[in-house]
Protein backbone atom coordinates (compact mmCIF):
# COMPACT_ATOMS: atom_id res chain seq x y z
CA UNK A 1 0.00 0.00 0.00
CA UNK A 2 1.22 3.75 -1.15
CA UNK A 3 0.45 5.73 2.17
CA UNK A 4 0.86 9.77 1.80
CA UNK A 5 1.18 11.76 4.75
CA UNK A 6 -0.07 15.62 4.82
CA UNK A 7 1.53 17.99 6.59
CA UNK A 8 4.53 17.82 8.83
CA UNK A 9 3.21 18.67 11.94
CA UNK A 10 3.22 17.03 15.60
CA UNK A 11 0.26 14.46 14.19
CA UNK A 12 1.41 14.07 10.75
CA UNK A 13 5.24 13.38 11.58
CA UNK A 14 4.10 11.08 14.30
CA UNK A 15 2.33 9.06 12.09
CA UNK A 16 4.48 9.11 9.70
CA UNK A 17 7.08 8.17 12.08
CA UNK A 18 4.69 5.06 13.37
CA UNK A 19 3.55 4.26 9.84
CA UNK A 20 7.40 3.74 8.53
CA UNK A 21 8.08 0.80 10.80
CA UNK A 22 5.83 -0.79 8.46
CA UNK A 23 6.37 -2.88 4.91
CA UNK A 24 4.43 -0.09 3.07
CA UNK A 25 5.71 2.89 1.18
CA UNK A 26 5.30 5.92 3.27
CA UNK A 27 5.79 9.81 2.40
CA UNK A 28 5.20 12.84 3.70
CA UNK A 29 4.12 15.80 2.34
CA UNK A 30 5.18 18.75 3.08
CA UNK A 31 4.32 21.92 0.64
CA UNK A 32 7.34 24.11 1.84
CA UNK A 33 10.17 22.74 -0.51
CA UNK A 34 13.14 23.73 2.46
CA UNK A 35 11.56 22.34 5.03
CA UNK A 36 10.79 19.23 3.02
CA UNK A 37 14.07 18.81 1.63
CA UNK A 38 15.56 19.27 5.73
CA UNK A 39 12.98 16.37 6.89
CA UNK A 40 14.58 14.20 4.08
CA UNK A 41 18.22 14.82 4.96
CA UNK A 42 17.56 14.51 9.00
CA UNK A 43 14.27 12.02 9.23
CA UNK A 44 11.99 12.52 11.65
CA UNK A 45 12.98 12.16 15.82
CA UNK A 46 11.17 11.40 18.43
CA UNK A 47 11.23 11.12 22.13
CA UNK A 48 8.75 10.83 24.76
CA UNK A 49 5.62 8.33 25.78
CA UNK A 50 7.20 5.57 23.01
CA UNK A 51 11.26 6.80 23.52
CA UNK A 52 13.63 7.85 21.48
CA UNK A 53 13.86 6.79 17.73
CA UNK A 54 14.25 8.04 14.51
CA UNK A 55 12.45 7.11 11.25
CA UNK A 56 13.53 8.17 7.94
CA UNK A 57 10.49 8.50 5.79
CA UNK A 58 10.60 9.69 1.86
CA UNK A 59 9.97 13.64 2.09
CA UNK A 60 8.95 15.67 -1.17
CA UNK A 61 7.10 19.13 -1.10
CA UNK A 62 6.02 17.93 -5.03
CA UNK A 63 2.98 15.36 -5.14
CA UNK A 64 4.59 14.33 -8.99
CA UNK A 65 7.55 12.48 -6.86
CA UNK A 66 4.43 10.32 -5.73
CA UNK A 67 2.28 8.96 -7.70
CA UNK A 68 -0.91 7.37 -7.51
CA UNK A 69 -1.89 6.43 -3.96
CA UNK A 70 -4.09 4.16 -1.85
CA UNK A 71 -4.37 6.10 1.10
CA UNK A 72 -3.48 9.56 1.87
CA UNK A 73 -4.11 10.70 5.31
CA UNK A 74 -4.87 14.65 5.52
CA UNK A 75 -2.52 15.81 8.96
CA UNK A 76 -3.11 19.49 8.44
CA UNK A 77 -4.66 22.69 10.08
CA UNK A 78 -8.43 22.58 9.60
CA UNK A 79 -8.73 25.68 7.57
CA UNK A 80 -5.92 24.30 5.22
CA UNK A 81 -8.23 20.79 4.37
CA UNK A 82 -9.47 22.45 1.24
CA UNK A 83 -5.92 23.08 -0.10
CA UNK A 84 -4.09 20.22 0.94
CA UNK A 85 -7.30 17.86 -0.52
CA UNK A 86 -7.01 19.89 -3.85
CA UNK A 87 -3.03 19.48 -4.15
CA UNK A 88 -2.93 15.43 -3.70
CA UNK A 89 -5.83 14.99 -5.95
CA UNK A 90 -3.55 13.74 -9.20
CA UNK A 91 -2.83 11.12 -6.44
CA UNK A 92 -6.04 9.60 -6.37
CA UNK A 93 -7.62 6.36 -8.41
CA UNK A 94 -10.24 4.74 -8.03
CA UNK A 95 -9.54 3.04 -4.55
CA UNK A 96 -8.17 5.61 -2.72
CA UNK A 97 -9.08 6.44 0.72
CA UNK A 98 -8.64 10.08 2.00
CA UNK A 99 -8.53 9.76 5.96
CA UNK A 100 -9.21 13.00 8.40
CA UNK A 101 -8.53 12.51 12.32
CA UNK A 102 -8.44 16.47 12.39
CA UNK A 103 -9.70 18.09 15.73
CA UNK A 104 -13.18 19.91 14.81
CA UNK A 105 -15.58 19.51 12.79
CA UNK A 106 -16.07 20.35 9.35
CA UNK A 107 -12.90 18.06 7.79
CA UNK A 108 -15.18 15.18 6.80
CA UNK A 109 -17.64 17.46 5.05
CA UNK A 110 -14.98 19.16 3.00
CA UNK A 111 -13.01 15.84 1.78
CA UNK A 112 -16.37 14.58 0.51
CA UNK A 113 -17.56 17.35 -1.12
CA UNK A 114 -13.89 17.67 -2.97
CA UNK A 115 -13.71 13.90 -3.79
CA UNK A 116 -16.96 11.96 -3.16
CA UNK A 117 -18.26 10.62 0.42
CA UNK A 118 -17.06 6.69 -0.79
CA UNK A 119 -13.14 7.88 -0.24
CA UNK A 120 -13.57 9.55 2.87
CA UNK A 121 -12.39 7.90 5.79
CA UNK A 122 -13.04 9.89 9.06
CA UNK A 123 -12.12 9.36 12.80
CA UNK A 124 -10.24 10.31 15.82
CA UNK A 125 -7.52 9.79 17.59
CA UNK A 126 -6.19 9.72 21.21
CA UNK A 127 -2.61 10.04 20.02
CA UNK A 128 -0.89 13.06 21.61
CA UNK A 129 2.40 15.26 20.26
CA UNK A 130 4.05 18.39 20.36
CA UNK A 131 6.24 19.83 17.94
CA UNK A 132 9.40 20.53 19.38
CA UNK A 133 11.39 21.80 16.09
CA UNK A 134 11.22 20.68 11.89
CA UNK A 135 11.00 16.91 11.70
CA UNK A 136 11.06 16.39 15.55
CA UNK A 137 8.13 15.69 18.02
CA UNK A 138 7.54 15.03 21.77
CA UNK A 139 5.05 12.29 21.64
CA UNK A 140 3.35 12.98 24.58
CA UNK A 141 -0.02 10.56 25.02
CA UNK A 142 -0.96 7.08 23.82
CA UNK A 143 -4.19 6.75 22.35
CA UNK A 144 -6.67 4.64 20.51
CA UNK A 145 -6.93 5.85 16.94
CA UNK A 146 -10.77 4.87 15.67
CA UNK A 147 -11.91 5.29 12.22
CA UNK A 148 -14.60 4.65 9.80
CA UNK A 149 -16.86 5.42 6.35
CA UNK A 150 -19.60 7.82 5.93
CA UNK A 151 -22.13 5.08 5.55
CA UNK A 152 -21.01 2.93 7.94
CA UNK A 153 -19.45 -0.10 6.41
CA UNK A 154 -15.91 -1.71 6.47
CA UNK A 155 -14.27 -2.53 3.13
CA UNK A 156 -11.51 -4.03 2.53
CA UNK A 157 -9.32 -1.33 2.15
CA UNK A 158 -10.36 0.16 5.90
CA UNK A 159 -9.61 -3.06 7.07
CA UNK A 160 -6.36 -3.23 5.52
CA UNK A 161 -5.72 0.46 6.59
CA UNK A 162 -6.38 -0.97 10.65
CA UNK A 163 -4.42 -4.05 9.85
CA UNK A 164 -1.07 -1.76 9.43
CA UNK A 165 -2.31 0.73 12.09
CA UNK A 166 -2.26 -2.12 14.34
CA UNK A 167 1.25 -3.66 13.52
CA UNK A 168 3.11 -0.63 13.57
CA UNK A 169 1.50 -0.08 17.18
CA UNK A 170 -0.75 2.57 16.42
CA UNK A 171 -3.79 0.76 18.10
CA UNK A 172 -6.72 1.41 15.91
CA UNK A 173 -10.28 -0.22 15.85
CA UNK A 174 -13.29 1.08 13.52
CA UNK A 175 -16.42 2.59 14.27
CA UNK A 176 -19.67 2.78 12.42
CA UNK A 177 -20.90 6.14 13.21
CA UNK A 178 -17.96 8.51 12.61
CA UNK A 179 -20.23 11.33 13.01
CA UNK A 180 -20.70 10.63 16.93
CA UNK A 181 -17.16 9.80 17.16
CA UNK A 182 -16.34 13.10 15.87
CA UNK A 183 -18.82 15.17 18.11
CA UNK A 184 -17.44 13.53 20.94
CA UNK A 185 -14.17 14.50 20.56
CA UNK A 186 -15.33 18.19 19.46
CA UNK A 187 -16.85 18.45 22.99
CA UNK A 188 -13.34 17.22 24.27
CA UNK A 189 -11.50 20.23 22.40
CA UNK A 190 -14.41 22.25 23.26
CA UNK A 191 -13.74 22.18 27.39
CA UNK A 192 -10.11 22.22 26.86
CA UNK A 193 -8.38 24.12 23.98
CA UNK A 194 -9.26 27.39 23.85
CA UNK A 195 -8.93 27.61 27.63
CA UNK A 196 -5.87 25.85 27.40
CA UNK A 197 -4.74 28.46 24.80
CA UNK A 198 -6.16 32.07 26.73
CA UNK A 199 -4.04 30.67 29.95
CA UNK A 200 -1.13 29.16 28.90
CA UNK A 201 -2.00 25.91 30.76
CA UNK A 202 -1.33 22.78 30.20
CA UNK A 203 -4.43 20.56 30.23
CA UNK A 204 -3.92 19.11 33.55
CA UNK A 205 -4.27 22.15 35.42
CA UNK A 206 -7.23 23.03 33.74
CA UNK A 207 -9.16 21.08 36.39
CA UNK A 208 -6.67 22.11 39.38
CA UNK A 209 -8.31 25.90 39.44
CA UNK A 210 -11.78 26.70 40.53
CA UNK A 211 -12.34 29.98 37.64
CA UNK A 212 -11.00 27.54 34.67
CA UNK A 213 -13.09 24.84 35.92
CA UNK A 214 -16.27 25.61 36.13
CA UNK A 215 -15.34 27.76 32.50
CA UNK A 216 -14.47 24.24 31.68
CA UNK A 217 -17.74 22.81 32.67
CA UNK A 218 -20.03 25.18 30.85
CA UNK A 219 -18.85 25.52 27.71
CA UNK A 220 -18.80 21.47 27.93
CA UNK A 221 -22.74 21.81 28.77
CA UNK A 222 -23.49 24.07 25.88
CA UNK A 223 -21.63 21.87 23.67
CA UNK A 224 -23.53 19.11 25.08
CA UNK A 225 -26.96 20.40 24.69
CA UNK A 226 -26.11 21.25 20.85
CA UNK A 227 -25.42 17.77 20.24
CA UNK A 228 -28.20 16.50 22.06
CA UNK A 229 -30.62 18.95 19.81
CA UNK A 230 -28.78 17.77 16.96
CA UNK A 231 -30.16 14.30 18.20
CA UNK A 232 -26.10 12.85 18.08
CA UNK A 233 -25.49 10.02 20.60
CA UNK A 234 -22.19 10.80 22.17
CA UNK A 235 -19.75 7.63 22.77
CA UNK A 236 -19.55 8.35 26.50
CA UNK A 237 -22.51 9.37 29.04
CA UNK A 238 -20.71 11.59 31.51
CA UNK A 239 -19.52 14.28 28.95
CA UNK A 240 -18.04 16.79 32.00
CA UNK A 241 -16.60 13.50 33.49
CA UNK A 242 -14.80 12.54 30.25
CA UNK A 243 -13.50 15.73 29.90
CA UNK A 244 -12.35 15.45 33.19
CA UNK A 245 -10.71 12.50 33.18
CA UNK A 246 -8.94 13.84 29.97
CA UNK A 247 -7.52 16.54 31.59
CA UNK A 248 -6.07 13.99 33.63
CA UNK A 249 -4.86 11.21 31.19
CA UNK A 250 -3.18 14.38 29.31
CA UNK A 251 -2.32 16.61 32.33
CA UNK A 252 1.22 17.71 31.05
CA UNK A 253 0.28 18.34 27.25
CA UNK A 254 0.50 21.55 25.36
CA UNK A 255 -3.02 21.73 23.54
CA UNK A 256 -2.82 21.76 19.81
CA UNK A 257 -4.54 25.39 20.28
CA UNK A 258 -1.55 26.19 22.67
CA UNK A 259 1.31 25.13 20.76
CA UNK A 260 -0.24 27.32 17.84
CA UNK A 261 -0.82 30.44 20.50
CA UNK A 262 2.76 30.22 21.13
CA UNK A 263 4.42 29.84 17.92
CA UNK A 264 1.77 32.97 17.07
CA UNK A 265 -0.13 30.78 14.18
CA UNK A 266 -3.61 31.12 13.41
CA UNK A 267 -5.87 28.36 15.58
CA UNK A 268 -8.32 25.84 14.97
CA UNK A 269 -11.06 27.84 16.70
CA UNK A 270 -13.71 27.80 14.13
CA UNK A 271 -13.73 24.42 13.58
CA UNK A 272 -14.34 24.04 17.55
CA UNK A 273 -16.07 26.32 19.69
CA UNK A 274 -16.83 28.44 16.81
CA UNK A 275 -18.62 25.46 15.43
CA UNK A 276 -20.64 25.29 19.00
CA UNK A 277 -21.80 29.28 18.34
CA UNK A 278 -22.80 28.95 14.65
CA UNK A 279 -25.22 26.10 15.90
CA UNK A 280 -26.21 27.96 18.94
CA UNK A 281 -27.41 30.59 16.67
CA UNK A 282 -28.78 28.31 13.97
CA UNK A 283 -30.73 26.61 16.90
CA UNK A 284 -31.47 29.30 19.01
CA UNK A 285 -29.58 27.92 21.75
CA UNK A 286 -27.62 29.60 24.05
CA UNK A 287 -24.06 29.33 24.13
CA UNK A 288 -22.32 32.70 26.04
CA UNK A 289 -19.59 30.96 27.44
CA UNK A 290 -18.15 29.62 23.83
CA UNK A 291 -18.62 33.02 22.24
CA UNK A 292 -16.35 34.87 24.71
CA UNK A 293 -13.89 32.03 24.45
CA UNK A 294 -14.03 32.08 20.66
CA UNK A 295 -13.92 36.24 20.85
CA UNK A 296 -10.62 35.99 23.19
CA UNK A 297 -8.96 33.51 21.23
CA UNK A 298 -9.80 35.83 17.80
CA UNK A 299 -8.63 38.78 19.95
CA UNK A 300 -4.80 36.55 20.83
CA UNK A 301 -4.75 35.80 17.06
CA UNK A 302 -5.20 39.46 15.94
CA UNK A 303 -2.72 40.19 18.69
CA UNK A 304 0.19 39.04 16.72
CA UNK A 305 0.37 41.66 14.51
O1 LIG B 1 -5.95 19.17 20.50
C1 LIG B 1 -5.38 18.58 21.44
O2 LIG B 1 -4.37 19.02 22.00
C2 LIG B 1 -5.89 17.21 21.84
O3 LIG B 1 -6.97 16.88 20.98
C3 LIG B 1 -6.32 17.08 23.32
C4 LIG B 1 -7.19 15.86 23.49
C5 LIG B 1 -7.05 18.30 23.80
C6 LIG B 1 -5.13 16.80 24.19
O4 LIG B 1 -4.20 17.83 24.27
Amino acid sequence: MKIVIVGPGAMGCLFTAFLSKSKEEVWLLDKNKENAARINEIGISLEGISGAWQAKPRVTANVQDIGKSDLVLICVKSFHTKQAVEQVKPLLQENTKIMTLQNGIGNIEIIAELVGEDKVIGGITNEGATLIDIGRIRHAGRGETIIGTLNGKAPVEIRSIREIFNKVGLQTKMSRDIKSLAWSKLIINVGINALTAITRLPNGKLIEFEGTKRILRDAVTEATRIAKRKRIKLIYDDPLAKVEAVCESTAANISSMLQDVLRKKHTEIDFINGVIVRLGQELGIAVPINKLLVDLVKTIESSYR
